[in-house]
């Protein structure tokens, strides 16, 4: 059995059967060769998965690094390995002087992963900056390249946790940042600085991310546990009846977005706890394991948020975060 709690960021102490590294694209041939295609958990820095029990499968650990940087007089196109760091890439794009992904520093996880949920944050998603996608496809055993347009991209969401989702093993992500990108700061509390540069920005966010968030390294957790909920505006207006303000955000002329902390806040979450397993008191979005956590917990926790929106607000929240369990993904 190989221990888990290192390799998922919620820290529960679960295990699973066994491991095996993708440490060059040509392993994925002899890994899938072996693994039961049914059997198999692909992972990065397990920034959003929680192992809630013992898993029975083979976690397939991505390795692949490297970073290729080409230059023309309009942009910066990069073609990075999907195992490395995503902050680490932040920063070395800040380095070299190509900007943009500077909303979107200290984001845990691998570059193969921002794709997936095409991570977002401070009024930037990461698909701005995406132009194509390489991925082995398991089921046909060989290398495929998807276009921007063709990944589906939408909040929280692509191709990937749809008609892909466990078919694809993304191996590159290739990148256009282009020289006349210009500050995007109009998010607060970016709008406060005055005329930002990239740097500025790239500060600011981790200054705000470090007092909002809680530190996986310190006091487990896998960001925001639901994704914030997208409702037409005849359910804003029946909140308002009751509630007001409402704190929204335009979506579509119908449609608006609703922080998800801000239902669960008003439901007294806060500081909530079930075996181990407790409702963020700064940030309620944010369940966090305070040490000896367990996955039973969790569900709890998680279930009952979800029922008591639902109940109150008509509301169906939906988690973020990829729940595994014995035999894979499970859902609330
Ligand atoms: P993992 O948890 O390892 O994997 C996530 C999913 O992707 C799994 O289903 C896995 O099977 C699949 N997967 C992983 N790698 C591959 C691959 N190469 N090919 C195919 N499938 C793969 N997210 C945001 O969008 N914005 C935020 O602001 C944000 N803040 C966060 C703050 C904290 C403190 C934490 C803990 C998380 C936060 N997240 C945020 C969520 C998380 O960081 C991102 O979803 C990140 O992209 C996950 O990367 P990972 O490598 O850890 O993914
Ligand atoms: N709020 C409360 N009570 C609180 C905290 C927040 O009511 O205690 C309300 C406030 O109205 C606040 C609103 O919730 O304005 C939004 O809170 P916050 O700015 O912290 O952002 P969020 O909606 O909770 C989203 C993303 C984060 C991302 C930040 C910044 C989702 C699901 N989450 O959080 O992404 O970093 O915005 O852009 O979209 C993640 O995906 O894991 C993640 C951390």
């Amino acid at each position: 059995m190989v221990p888990l709690k290192k390799l998922h960021t919620f820290g529960f102490e679960t295990s699973a059967r066994d491991l095996v590294e993708i440490n060059t694209e040509a392993d994925l041939f002899s890994i899938f060769d072996c693994v039961n295609t049914t059997d198999y958990y692909l992972l990065g820095e397990g920034s959003n998965s929680v192992f809630l029990e013992d898993y029975s499968g083979t976690i397939i650990l991505n390795k692949l690094t490297g970073i290729d940087v080409q230059e023309n007089s309009d942009e910066f196109n990069l073609s990075v390995a999907s195992g490395e760091s995503w902050h680490s890439l932040v920063e070395y794009t800040l380095s070299i002087g190509a900007f943009g992904f500077e909303n979107l520093a200290l984001i845990p996880g691998t570059v193969g992963a921002a794709p997936i949920q095409n991570i977002g944050a401070y009024g930037v998603e990461i698909e701005k900056f995406i132009s194509s996608v390489e991925y082995y496809d398991i089921p046909k055993g060989c290398f495929n390249v998807l276009s921007h347009l063709n990944c589906a991209f939408a909040y929280r969401d692509s191709i990937f946790k749809h008609r892909l989702f466990n078919k694809a093993v993304i191996t590159k992500v290739n990148f256009t940042l282009p020289k006349k990108n210009t500050v995007e700061s109009s998010y607060a509390p970016l709008n406060q600085l005055d005329k930002p540069t990239p740097h500025d920005v790239f500060h600011k966010v981790i200054e705000v991310r470090r007092e909002k968030l809680p530190n996986p390294k310190v006091l487990g957790n896998a960001g925001s546990f639901f994704k914030n909920p997208v409702v037409t505006n005849e359910i804003l207006k029946k909140i308002e009846k009751h509630y007001n303000p409402v704190p929204h955000f335009r979506v579509s002329k119908t449609t608006v977005k609703i922080p998800a902390a801000w239902l669960i806040d008003q439901l007294g979450f806060k500081g909530k706890m079930y075996l181990g397993v407790k409702c963020h008191e700064r940030q309620p979005l944010v369940l966090v394991n305070i040490g000896n956590g367990n996955g039973e917990g969790l569900l709890m926790l998680a279930r009952e948020i979800k029922q008591d929106v639902y109940n109150t607000f008509a509301i169906e929240l939906e988690n973020e975060v990829r729940l595994v369990g014995n035999r894979g993904l499970i859902s609330l």
